[in-house]
């Protein structure tokens, strides 16, 4: 474990730089700050939390927009007075993209800095990775968008503010059999990651429930760049719809490749897709693909919609799906915090638990005993530059 070379820490309340080489951060006041200094603010009455993030590396947009939202949430509670009369910091650490990274950066953020509640991750494999850490150290972690299935169960410390994979698979193979009337699909899997590895084993169970027959099963490696010899299985299948449940990098490389070798199907995702990069990279070719995601910019409710109006003033761009969950599970999190009796971890984790119709900025959340939200999904068109909301698939 080289916990040297890990990390960016910082505290949100001033601006945090991504720079590529480890640097200390700093701390509220901008004065060099180590990890002593996080534990010293948080004896002097603050209330720290952790958030770990891939700020850079392959998935970077998740980490960046997670970060947004938490801290426009963190921002907002201050301005409230705080949680039980005390300030709430947070420090976050990069993982560069890397479930090892995300690993060592819960052991530090519980063992030296002394973090009540952990916020991430986005990508499964990473969460998966940091899970074991904050249930053996009975610290809650609430992840604000890992879909896999196995990221609670990991134990009874271990939340999340969207729904599961099993019902994302569904949403996508219902929409493909009745919304596009798909009757053949192929699955391009990135075997890799446990999110497409499971998503893809959940489309494909669903979509022969529907009636619809798999008619090619293609995998990949994350870091992968041609997907050429794949892409020509696939494409001599002739399916109606290729489901491709990787993350925006790869399914805009897929996309380009999949229309230079004359693939006309349409592509289908999952909210792995979610990213301003995807339109870059994918260009022309991802153009009137669809892909399930967890909340639409066009909710007219009051709240998503003031949400959307503030983070644009101080971001200066939309606030993708996210943007949104991270500003829910830190919301989550602080509500939590003011019900709980103390900031202990079993204290908190009872009153995380308790989460009851709590009006998120992406949509209501209720956890049910697995520690999932249970919520429905919105599926979304890449019409041009732009995301078109088409429908919405509840549980
Ligand atoms: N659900 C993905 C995973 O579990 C992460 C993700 C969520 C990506 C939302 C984009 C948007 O790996």
């Amino acid at each position: 474990m080289r916990l040297s070379t890990l990390f960016l820490a910082c505290f949100a309340f001033v601006a945090c730089e991504q720079k590529p080489t480890p640097q200390p951060g700093t701390g509220p006041s901008g004065s060099p700050d180590g990890s002593a200094a996080g534990a010293r603010e948080a004896a002097a009455g603050t209330i720290l939390i952790g958030e770990v993030g891939s700020l850079t590396g392959a998935q970077a947009t998740f980490g960046i927009s997670t970060r947004n939202g938490i801290e426009m949430a963190l921002d907002e509670v201050n301005a409230r007075g705080g949680v039980k009369g005390k300030k709430v910091a947070v420090r976050v650490y990069d993982n560069q993209s890397k479930p090892e990274e995300a690993a060592n950066a819960v052991t530090r953020l519980i063992a030296q800095d002394g973090a009540k509640l952990i916020l991430g991750e986005v990508a499964s494999t990473n969460s998966l990775a940091m899970a074991p850490k904050a249930q053996a150290a009975k610290v809650p972690m609430i992840s604000p968008a890992s879909t896999n299935p196995k990221v609670t169960q990991v134990g009874d410390f271990i939340f999340r503010v969207c729904f599961i994979d099993p019902f994302q698979g569904f949403v996508m193979a219902k929409f493909a059999t009745e919304h596009l009337k798909a009757k053949k699909a192929a699955v391009l899997r990135d075997n890799k990651s446990d999110y497409s590895i499971g998503l893809a084993q959940v489309f494909t169970e669903k979509f022969k429930g529907f009636g619809g027959q798999i008619v090619a099963a293609e995998d990949y490696a994350q870091g992968d760049t041609d997907f050429r010899a794949q892409l020509t299985a696939i494409k001599s299948a002739k399916p109606d719809v290729v489901f491709v449940p990787g993350y925006y990098t790869d399914a805009g490389l897929i996309a380009r490749q999949a229309r230079q070798l004359g693939l006309a199907a349409t592509l289908l995702g999952g909210d792995g897709w979610e990213s301003e990069k995807l339109f870059e990279l994918g260009g022309k070719a991802i153009d009137g693909s669809y892909y399930s995601n967890h909340y639409s910019v066009d909710n007219p409710a009051p709240k998503t919609q003031k949400f959307l109006t503030d983070y644009k003033k101080r971001f200066g761009v939309e606030p993708d799906s996210l943007a949104a969950l991270g500003y829910d599970a830190a919301m989550v999190g602080f509500a939590a915090m003011e019900q709980a009796k103390d900031t202990s971890g079993p204290a908190l984790r009872d009153a995380i638990a308790a989460t009851k119709d709590f009006d998120g900025v992406a949509g209501k959340i209720t956890l049910d005993a697995n520690r999932n939200a249970i919520k429905p999904a919105v599926v979304l068109k890449v019409n041009g530059s732009k995301l078109q909301y088409i429908t919405t698939i509840a549980p």
